[in-house]
């Protein structure tokens, strides 16, 4: 029994018109009609991929995981209840809501909702972007991937290791503790950000063409406030990325060229080169965080580290987009 996917996530918003805008018009996806106080967007073939409900808080609703075969759900809900944690079954009404056939509720250490799902639903209308791009890189690598604010990194390891078998993919101790986690061959669709606060950092998309990153990236621009992190590449996944403001302030990450991992042989490691090989100014950051993070970066540089040759392979890609 394992996790396959990140499958979709749901946030909460007052300000639907905003979120309307911004994950249509800037992130390119599509915008499904559910009526009522929630909207809905798909990314591919999925019904749907992310959901915003208009409720308070401005955070993080859910993460939805998917597993591989029903009895998956039985399986984790007997690991979690053993483990002291309380498991509540989706009844048909939810499943309906999430496009699922059956999922399990429960809750992280910390208080965030996870639901664990089998069977997602695809459309047979073609996904139709909210403006013109080649596409996401979604199938088996899953939505993108999600990062926690926690209060304590450490404390939760047990939860996302032990309990729902995330592999450990590489981690980093300054100038803040960073976990990230595969549950597939993306480098990492999870990520616990130390950061001693609790709450929804960003979630990432990643793009097919790169010029769909840099299309979108001049359109932030336009928004003052909107570009949260400049463009930059990171040094563990090798994603090239802006990270924009959400309308509930935690950011989106806008990527392109991931890292492919085989998760069969791939061995966790600590990592010492700051999180990107360039770029990604976090410009809401205070000065001395960003003077530090800056130091990282002008010696990564220094020391000639970047992205090795191989993420350019075609056959990969043919490989993973399963086109
Ligand atoms: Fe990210």
């Amino acid at each position: 029994m394992a996790i396959t996917a990140l499958g979709y996530l749901g946030v909460r918003s007052d300000t639907l018109d905003d979120w309307s805008g911004f994950a249509g018009k800037l992130l390119g996806m599509q915008q499904v009609d559910r009526g009522g106080k929630t909207l809905a967007f798909r990314m591919d073939d999925r019904k749907q991929r992310l959901v915003v409900a208009q409720e308070p808080g401005n955070s993080l609703a859910f993460m939805g995981w998917e597993v591989a075969a029903k009895s998956d759900l039985e399986s984790f809900a007997a690991r979690l209840e053993n483990a002291g944690i309380k498991v509540t079954w989706g009844g048909r009404e939810l499943a309906d809501q999430r496009f699922v056939e059956a999922l399990i509720v429960f809750e992280d250490p910390d208080g965030n909702r996870i639901e664990l799902a089998w069977n997602p639903m695809t459309d047979s209308d073609p996904f139709t972007p909210g403006r013109p791009i080649s596409g996401f890189m979604t199938g088996p690598l899953g939505l993108g991937h999600a990062v926690l604010h926690v209060r304590d990194a450490q404390a939760l390891l047990p939860f996302y290791r032990d309990l729902l078998g995330f592999g450990v993919s590489d981690y980093g101790l300054t100038p803040y503790p960073l976990y990230f986690f595969h549950v597939n061959g993306r480098h990492h669709s999870f990520a616990m950000l130390g950061s001693s606060q609790a709450g929804f950092h960003h979630f990432m998309v990643e793009y097919k063409n790169l010029d769909d990153v840099g299309q979108g990236y001049d359109l932030a621009q336009l928004e003052e406030g909107r570009v949260a992190f400049t463009l930059g590449r990171h040094t563990n996944d090798y994603m090239t990325s802006f990270y924009a403001a959400s309308p509930s302030g935690f950011f989106v990450e806008n990527g392109w060229g991931g890292r492919i991992i085989d998760p069969e042989s791939w061995e966790a490691h600590e990592t010492f080169d700051g999180p990107s090989f360039w770029g990604h100014e976090r410009l809401c950051l205070p000065e001395k965080t960003r003077t530090r993070l800056r130091e990282m970066r002008l010696d990564a540089a220094a020391r000639g580290l970047r992205t090795p040759p191989m993420i350019d392979c075609p056959w990969l890609y043919s490989e993973i987009t399963c086109e």
